[in-house]
């Protein structure tokens, strides 16, 4: 098949670079022509395992190519994947803009009957929407279909879960149009799941919404855990292993970062309220997140009475490992308010540094974890990086001014680190918890 993407972000260029792999003729457009020019030449904007030596292969193929000419783009294929941003507003709700922008181009270039793919997550509706964006700007009477087609790939694991989906979900009006996107992704496997449009635009956010309480939910069981002498590791597993449940997303920690969880639970908050319903579960979702990423802060504040001159380690900026995304990460939350109570912050990520000195300055950014804890009175590991995994505790104690480690992913062993002379506090662990509760 002949494809066309439109935008290169995360979802954009995975979903290209593995549809090529498959086979297909892909077009990858993006009006960003630097971002074109980097591609050309394979270079990729976004760190994720395999992507470069897929697209390299595909390149070599030649199944795949990148444009900055949306009627290039859109007269040479016969299906056109949506994949552009829909950020947050700055009351919450989403943003439709490049959406819309691109429906309108599409309109603009159609030379033929089109299938239109839309992958951003989009509210309910937007189907429609994009429909009679595109009725209205044609200006011939060729024919289309919009589908739904949310996508589900999760950051840092892009192209497994699209090589491997667990679920694909089309929601369309016109079955003919579904068969043949459902075709499109039968090699890669999984259930493909007919639905009507809204259904589809749903799923996305209740997918969304389901994970992040989920996560919310255990980081709520181990604030109590803390209190009443339980361990939430234990709790997690003995409650994940009923299969109703399931183990995943039970991991206890600082919290959901990242550019969907946050964006997509407020944004469909806000549509629900503008629908007369309100999402409490959701909503209080949002509030422990916001809650439970800070809380690293009391501790500090707890351990080090004055933060003023005080040197912290923060190890890890992405809002998770294996990417280098710091959109609504936890670490720039918790540098930023130990800078406002005066504290001087030193950092190491493997990946993330370059985006983090784009938005993050007066912190002294190192070359490698112990550079880091050099001279700190406290260290907070908020990102759970395989290298932060394995780091040599004895050498980081002896680099530290004062041995305080704040392990906000659970990842070190609380009574060895606790041996080692460490004042070591974690998620969910009475002994080892948070104010009030450390030994
Ligand atoms: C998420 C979804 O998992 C994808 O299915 C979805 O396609 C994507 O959003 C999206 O809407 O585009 P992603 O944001 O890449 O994917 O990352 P996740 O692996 O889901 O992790 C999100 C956050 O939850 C991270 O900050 C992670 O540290 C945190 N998390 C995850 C926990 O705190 N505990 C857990 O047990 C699991």
């Amino acid at each position: 098949m002949r494809l066309c993407i439109i935008g290169t972000g995360y979802v954009g260029l995975t979903t290209g670079v593995c549809l090529a792999h498959l086979g297909n003729h892909v077009i990858c457009i993006d009006r960003d022509a630097d971002r074109i020019e980097q591609l050309k030449k394979g270079i990729i904007p976004i760190h994720e395992d395999g992507l470069a030596e897929l697209m390299e292969e595909s390149m070599v193929g030649e199944r795949l190519e990148f444009s900055k000419s949306f009627s290039y783009g859109v007269t040479n294929s016969d299906v056109l994947f949506i994949t552009v941003g829909t950020p947050s507003l700055s009351d919450g709700d989403v943003d439709l803009t490049a959406v819309k922008e691109v429906a309108q181009d599409i309109a603009r270039c159609m030379d033929g009957y089109k299938i239109i793919v839309n992958k951003s997550t989009v509210p309910v509706g937007t189907q429609k929407l994009v429909t009679g964006i595109i009725e209205k700007g044609l200006s011939s009477d060729t024919g289309f279909d919009v589908l739904s087609n949310p996508e589900f790939l999760r950051e840092g694991n892009a192209v497994v879960d699209t090589m491997h989906p667990d679920r694909v979900v089309i929601g369309a009006d016109n079955m003919e149009a579904a068969k043949v996107l459902s075709g499109i992704y039968a090699p890669m496997g999984g259930r493909i799941m007919f639905t009507s449009p809204e259904s589809a635009e749903m799923i996305k956010y209740a997918s969304n919404a389901f994970l992040a309480a989920k996560i919310s939910f255990i980081n709520e069981i181990a604030n109590l855990c803390e209190k009443v002498g339980a361990d939430v590791s234990e709790v997690a597993l003995g409650v994940g292993l009923d299969s109703r449940i399931a183990m995943d997303f039970l991991k206890a920690g600082l919290g959901y970062g990242g550019s969907c969880f946050p964006k997509d639970t407020r944004a469909l908050v806000r549509f629900a309220d503008g629908h007369g319903c309100s999402l409490k579960l959701v909503k209080s979702a949002i509030e422990i997140n916001e809650m439970q990423r800070l809380r690293p802060i009391q501790k500090l504040k707890d351990s080090l009475g004055q933060m003023a001159g005080k040197i912290i380690c923060v190890l890890g900026l992405s809002f998770k490992p294996n990417t280098d995304d710091i959109r609504e990460t936890p670490s720039l939350d918790i540098i930023r308010e130990i800078k406002k109570l005066g504290g001087r912050v030193k950092v190491y990520d493997p990946k993330a540094m370059p985006n983090a000195r784009k938005v993050l300055e007066e912190v002294e950014y190192c070359t490698d974890a112990y550079q880091a804890a050099r001279d700190a009175h406290a260290l907070i590991l908020v990102t759970e990086w395989e290298q932060f995994k394995k780091l040599d505790p004895v050498k980081l104690k002896k680099l530290m001014k004062r041995p305080i480690f704040i392990d906000g992913r659970n990842v070190y062993d609380a009574d060895s680190m606790i041996e080692l002379g460490f004042e070591y506090y974690c998620i969910g662990k009475k002994d080892y918890g948070w104010p009030g509760n450390a030994k």
